[in-house]
């Protein structure tokens, strides 16, 4: 991949990106997940250190490798990202939130529960929205989300945007399987604050990655 016609654009940044799946265990050996591989994260985090950003990852149990330069951190469950996230969230320039961070967490179970006659309840509780906290305690960092959805992607998108008070909202349509989660490649639309769009259309997860840095880094210079 040639990287030379990025020129360094990001030297002296700090950029955080938080990437993969988060996981609330139930017990010892059992836990609640989601289909994120990270790849959309990890291909961010490889971009902004490849242009020349001070990068930490966030990241969720994954099966990949740690893009080279870029400092890990390596979480499980939402409320460990949350502490992850947030303690570090005065230093950065940029924070980008690719996670795939569970909605629910569970009643934790010490040990490996034993199975009984009757059916089994699970009661979750809600965890903290950390990009929402993110927007409600952000000085100057500008604040990149993403949305997931399956239908009414600007709508939703959009909703997130204001809610979360996010500078733009990367919406994936999770209902296509060619792209997103599993695929190696990915095509998302850019919502940003100022109420313009821009589309990203079908490509490798590392070209989506440039593309969504290049355009974070034009609205961050007229923001
Ligand atoms: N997010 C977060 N903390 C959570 C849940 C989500 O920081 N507890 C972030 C995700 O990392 C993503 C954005 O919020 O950047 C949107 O996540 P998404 O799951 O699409 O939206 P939700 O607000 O959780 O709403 P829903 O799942 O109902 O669509
Ligand atoms: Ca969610």
């Amino acid at each position: 991949e040639s990287t030379a016609h990025y020129n360094n654009d990001f030297a002296g940044k700090k950029i955080l990106v938080t990437a993969g799946p988060t996981i609330e265990r139930i017990d010892s050996v059992r836990y609640l997940t989601n289909n994120s591989t990270g790849r959309m994260g990890y291909a961010l985090a490889q971009a902004a250190s490849l242009r020349g950003a001070d990068v930490t990852l966030v990241s969720g149990p994954v099966q990949l490798q740690v893009p080279n330069g870029v400092s890990v951190v390596m979480i499980e469950s939402a409320a460990e990202m949350f502490e992850a996230v947030t303690t570090r969230m005065a230093d950065q320039d940029i924070i980008i939130k690719a996670a795939a961070v569970a909605d629910y967490t569970t009643d934790k179970v010490t040990g490996k529960m034993k199975k009984k006659d009757e059916d089994l309840t699970l009661t979750l509780s809600r965890t903290e929205d950390i990009l929402k906290y993110l927007g409600d305690h952000k000085d100057e960092q500008y604040l990149a989300g993403f949305a997931a959805e399956t239908e009414h992607v600007a709508m939703y998108a959009k909703g997130k945007l204001e809610k979360k008070n996010a500078d733009v909202i990367i919406a994936n349509n999770v209902g296509d399987s060619s792209i997103g989660f599993k695929s190696d490649s990915n095509a998302v639309e850019m919502f940003f604050k100022n109420g313009t769009s821009h589309i990203i259309p079908k490509m490798s997860k590392l070209e989506v990655a440039h593309e969504i840095l290049t355009q974070i880094k034009r609205d961050q210079d007229v923001r």
